[in-house]
């Protein structure tokens, strides 16, 4: 992977600077979902999102435990870091996240998402996803209210908003997480201003604009991306949503 600890920064550090100086355009991130890939050629899927305006790679991990679904495991995670040219956010759907956390990071992981309902011992969790030198994200299932981070809120660099139930890709995205996103923002002012905000399930052009302006910064897209005639052209029109001159 090319420099992607860099990567990562530079794009928190853009969003911060561009949301202090009120500037707007292609803050935003877009992470296309590996799990909707086809994986019988998956080395083209890799090279497709290396070569389109898509910034992360979103890798999926389930257990068949926390989630009724097992996707693919680190050995597959460790074939795709070995072409993937943008950094890999990696989002945990297992129990006792805290097994894994070294074999992720050793698989190529810059971000680690672990769930909140997964974790007994959040603080203690994100402590170890940090001291592996990853970025430390959680995720929380739909019926998870926001409130709950309030204790955790200034360790994260990152919140996953689940907008659809955790295990599969394609499914109808849930209308309340606008309001989430727009109290999430509204608690991490002045606590954690660089917080980013991403969104997964269900992101379409159809409501990716709407996600922006409650204050979303990071675009997970699966079955739109990779279902899509044209993905290239699919990540590009996610990208290229601009929230101060699109009318919503
Ligand atoms: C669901 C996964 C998502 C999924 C999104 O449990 O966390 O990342 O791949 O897929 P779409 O975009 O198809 O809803
Ligand atoms: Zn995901």
């Amino acid at each position: 992977m090319l420099n992607v600890g860099n990567a990562v920064l530079n794009g928190k550090y853009l969003l911060s600077l561009q949301k202090k100086h009120n500037m707007s355009t292609k803050s935003h991130l877009i992470a296309p979902s590996v799990l909707a890939a086809d994986f019988a050629k998956l080395y083209d899927d890799i090279i497709m999102v290396n070569n389109s305006e898509a910034d992360w790679f979103h890798i999926d991990i389930m257990d068949g435990v926390f989630v009724p679904n097992i996707s693919f495991g680190f050995p597959v995670m460790q074939a795709i870091a070995k072409h993937a040219t943008k950094p890999l956010d990696v989002h945990l759907m297992i129990v006792d996240p805290d097994r894994y956390l070294q074999v992720c990071k050793d698989s190529g992981a810059e971000i680690i998402t672990v769930h909140y309902e997964a974790c007994t011992h959040l603080h203690r969790t994100l402590a170890a996803i940090k001291e592996l030198g990853c970025k430390a994200g959680v995720a929380l299932n739909p019926h998870t209210p926001v409130a709950l981070l309030k204790d955790v809120l200034a360790d994260l660099d990152l919140v996953c908003l689940m907008s659809v139930n955790p295990g599969f890709g394609g499914q109808k995205f849930i209308s309340n997480t606008y309001a989430k996103v727009q109290e999430l923002r509204a608690m991490a002012k002045g606590i954690n201003d660089g917080l980013l905000i991403e969104i997964d399930g269900g992101v379409t052009t159809a409501n990716a604009a709407q996600l922006l302006k409650a204050g979303a910064d990071v675009l997970v897209a699966g079955s739109f991306v990779f279902n899509a005639a044209a993905p290239l052209d699919t990540i590009k029109s996610l990208k290229d949503i601009d929230i101060n001159i699109e009318n919503i």
